[in-house]
């Protein structure tokens, strides 16, 4: 059921300060006066000390999942200290990569029926390691193979390309990474500020929805263009491979995702006064960093839309003309849930501008079950 709205993406991406909720309810602690802010995840309780004393956390999955592991690693690294690793799925089983018994391998899925992401699961069983799952669909076989896990539990996504899901699973993983990282006085603080952002994020994901108009404008200026570089890093590399999966998978317009710290290893060569390139510029620690990435695009006349917080149009635009998409400032590790919101919307409106069918993209399934 649609509801007021005209496709299920278009559902699926306004939904999402609800779908957030859901993800959380029961599982952020707020406490009383004296009692610490924790996180209870109901699945995992019962292995936490064993992924504590994994050597190793492995994330494996793929396309949007593997992108919301991505959006998630640096806040585990640093909650847990334990070495974080990516896999795509296919890509694992391609080099059949070293996975041990002492590994965490956390499985991350939206439909948990995915082929190469279940093949990998196998594999990883074989191999000894802890399974654990991350999924929103109950009784799907990576729910069931796994040892244990978590339920993302942002209700039923139709549209094949994944948006809700993408932020819910962001946020279980943040979660993750509070539940398994201890709670030190020396770390108190920054849990408590996560905490705190987390049950805030919904109010900050209705605002930054707010600029449907406004990407909907944005939508209409790129709609003949062939191609789309989307530059980021730190927390927020993986919202530019995210961002320019939405825009090529349904609006079927050639996008790329960069790491803006590999610019000037090639691909800085394609600038010009026409390619148009979104740079993710919102305050973290990379802020400064992105400011000089954006001077050098300046100085080689690009086409620039920047992503940052808001109030920081002047700190941004200060050399060369931009467009400027201002959003609300969050804690640092959930700032990619809010900045993605931004490019669903983009992908939304081109698509629907270009005349393509955005809830079932040319070529796509929902659910990949064949290698
Ligand atoms: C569970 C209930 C929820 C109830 C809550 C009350 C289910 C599915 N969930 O939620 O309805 O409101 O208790 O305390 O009945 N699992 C895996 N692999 C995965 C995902 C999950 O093995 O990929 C396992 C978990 O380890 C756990 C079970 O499935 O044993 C349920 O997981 P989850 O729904 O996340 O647990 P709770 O949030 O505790
Ligand atoms: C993109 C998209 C795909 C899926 C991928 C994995 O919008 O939907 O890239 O993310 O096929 O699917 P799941 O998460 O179901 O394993």
């Amino acid at each position: 059921n649609k509801g007021n709205y005209e496709h299920y993406m278009q559902k699926e991406i306004h939904e999402q300060p609800e779908s957030l909720k859901t993800t959380m309810r029961g599982r952020l602690i707020r406490g009383g006066s004296c009692k610490a802010k924790t996180v209870l995840l109901g699945g995992l309780k019962d292995h936490l000390k064993t992924i504590r004393r994994s050597r190793r956390i492995v994330f494996i999955g793929c396309g949007t999942s593997y992108n919301a592991a991505l959006a998630a690693r640096p806040i585990l690294e640093e909650l847990s200290g334990i070495p974080v690793t990516m896999e795509i799925a296919s890509d694992l089983l391609d080099r059949q990569g070293p996975i041990y018994r002492e590994d965490t391998a956390v499985f991350v899925s939206q439909s948990g029926e995915t082929a190469d992401t279940l093949l990998a699961l196998e594999y990883a069983l074989d191999n000894g390691a802890l399974c654990v799952g991350i999924t929103n669909t109950v009784g799907s076989a990576i729910a069931r193979h796994t040892h244990c896990g978590v339920h993302i539990n942002a209700g039923c996504e139709i549209g094949v390309a994944s948006t809700k899901a993408y932020t819910s699973q962001i946020v279980v993983m943040a979660m993750l990474a509070l539940a398994i990282g201890g709670d030190t006085i020396s770390n108190q603080a920054r849990r408590e500020a996560i905490i705190d952002g987390l049950f805030d994020l919904p109010n900050k994901v209705r605002e930054v929805l707010k600029l449907d108009q406004e990407m909907k404008d944005l939508a209409s200026l790129l709609i003949a263009e062939q191609s789309l570089l989307v530059f980021g890093r730190g927390y927020n590399y993986a919202t530019s491979l995210e961002g320019a999966l939405k825009v090529k998978e349904v609006a079927l317009m050639h996008s790329e995702g960069i790491l803006a710290g590999e610019m000037k290893h090639g691909p800085l060569a394609l600038v010009d006064e026409t390619l148009p390139i979104v740079v993710i510029a919102t305050r973290d620690t990379c802020f400064s960093k992105q400011q000089s990435v954006i001077q050098q695009l300046h100085a080689r006349k690009g086409r620039l839309i920047v992503v940052c917080s808001k109030g920081d149009a002047a700190a941004v635009s200060s050399g060369g003309s931009c467009r400027v998409i201002e959003v609300p400032q969050v804690e640092d590790c959930l700032q990619p849930v809010v900045n993605i919101i931004p490019l669903q919307l983009l992908a939304y409106h081109l698509t629907v501008l270009r005349g393509f069918n955005v809830d079932q993209p040319r070529n796509l399934a929902k659910s990949v079950t064949t290698q």
